[in-house]
């Protein structure tokens, strides 16, 4: 092209040729210029075009990263949607757990108040109570002092009348035997009888008095072998009556805690009684063993004699109640009001039970 321009510059020589190699130039510096000025044009713009792509680029990342970010997001909401159902839920329960939990209070509350008024009952029970405690035991004092006097007096006479009465007895007797010329029949028949009088108001004074040292004595406890006790009672008994057939069925071992002078006492009278009682038997049998009541050992004295009607079974352990006639079988009825007193003394029960012929049996705790 340049050549093509020279060429033309050769066909018009006229024109200043110098002026035209300026043009020339200058048309080509220009356009070198221009080209510069492109170029540069093009890298501004290609560093338009790059920073866009790295812009784009960013841009998409940003566009993922918000993408991910909403993503994450929705998750999040869902989750918290879930947390606030939850939420509710247990907002739900609460409420429910509140009402019952107000409900429980409310129950508390009545039982509270309930158990306040049953608390104000109780006491005022208890208070009463301790009055009538009170009361009682100043009763029981009074008693108690009222019964040792009561003893002391009744002893006191018991023995007092027992000289008179040995006078009676006595000046019977030797009325009888020195006198006895000058009585008839009759007269002696009388005075027998004062003084077979006499003898029973002496066996009933000397019972009595039997009676009286058992209240009055101290209770000395000790390990006492009933069954050996038992023994020598009937011992005892075989030796005073020995034409008499009896069998004595006595269970060996029976041992307690107890005051072995009272119980000798008590078991004297019972196995006495037994004794007695089978005295219209041929084949008399008295068993003295023990069984249980009430998880306590009940040891019993049981034979096969005359029995007695259970009808007046709680009367046999008041002094003087008989429910046998003296001329059928001789007695002063002291005896079992004596075993009682031995036994509540320690704390125990006696009790009888019987059929009229049909023996008898006697139970004691201690
Ligand atoms: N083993 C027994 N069998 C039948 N009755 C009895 C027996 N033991 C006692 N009794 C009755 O109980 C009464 C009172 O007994 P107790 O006080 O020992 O007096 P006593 O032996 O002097 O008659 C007796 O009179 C009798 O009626
Ligand atoms: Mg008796």
């Amino acid at each position: 092209m340049i050549g093509e321009i020279a060429k033309g510059a050769e066909r018009d020589p006229a024109a200043d040729p110098g002026g035209y190699a300026k043009a020339i130039l200058n048309i080509l510096g220009d356009f070198s210029e221009e080209k510069a000025r492109l170029q540069d044009t093009q890298k501004a713009i290609l560093n338009i075009l790059g920073d866009a792509g790295a812009e784009k680029l960013r841009l998409e990342a940003t566009e993922k990263a918000v993408l991910n970010i909403l993503a994450d997001f929705s998750d999040e909401k869902a989750r918290l949607a879930d947390v606030q159902k939850g939420d509710l839920n247990i907002l739900e329960d609460f409420a429910a757990e509140k009402a019952r939990l107000e409900s429980t209070q409310k129950a508390v509350l009545n039982i509270l108040e309930d158990f306040d008024t049953e608390k104000n009952k109780v006491e005022q029970i208890n208070r009463e109570m301790a009055r009538e405690i009170a009361e009682r035991k100043r009763a029981e004092e009074a008693l108690e002092a009222a019964n040792k006097e009561l003893e002391a007096f009744s002893y006191s006479v018991s023995h007092d009348l027992r000289a008179p009465l040995r006078a009676i007895d006595g000046f019977g007797q030797a009325l009888l035997e020195d006198y006895a010329g000058r009585l008839d029949a009759e007269g002696r028949n009388y005075l027998e009888r004062v003084r077979a009088g006499a003898q029973r108001m002496g066996t009933l004074i000397d019972d009595l008095l039997k009676l009286s040292r058992v209240t009055r004595a101290e209770l000395n406890l000790e390990e006492v072998n009933l069954s050996v006790l038992a023994q020598e009672i009937a011992e005892g008994l075989r030796w005073r009556e020995p034409q008499r057939q009896v069998e004595f069925d006595i269970s060996p071992g029976l041992r307690a805690r107890a005051d072995a002078r009272l119980l000798r006492i008590a078991l004297e009278n019972l196995l006495g009684n037994a004794w007695k009682f089978t005295g219209r038997r041929a084949e008399a049998r008295i068993e003295f063993g023990a069984t249980v009541r009430d998880g306590r050992p009940a040891y019993f004295v049981r034979d096969n004699g005359a029995g007695f009607d259970m009808a007046y079974a709680g009367k046999l352990f008041g002094a003087f109640q008989r429910l046998h006639g003296t001329t059928e079988f001789p007695g002063t009825g002291i005896g079992l009001a004596t075993v009682q007193r031995v036994i509540h003394k320690h704390g125990g029960l006696v009790w009888a039970e019987g059929a009229v012929d049909q023996g008898a049996t006697f139970y004691f705790t201690l």
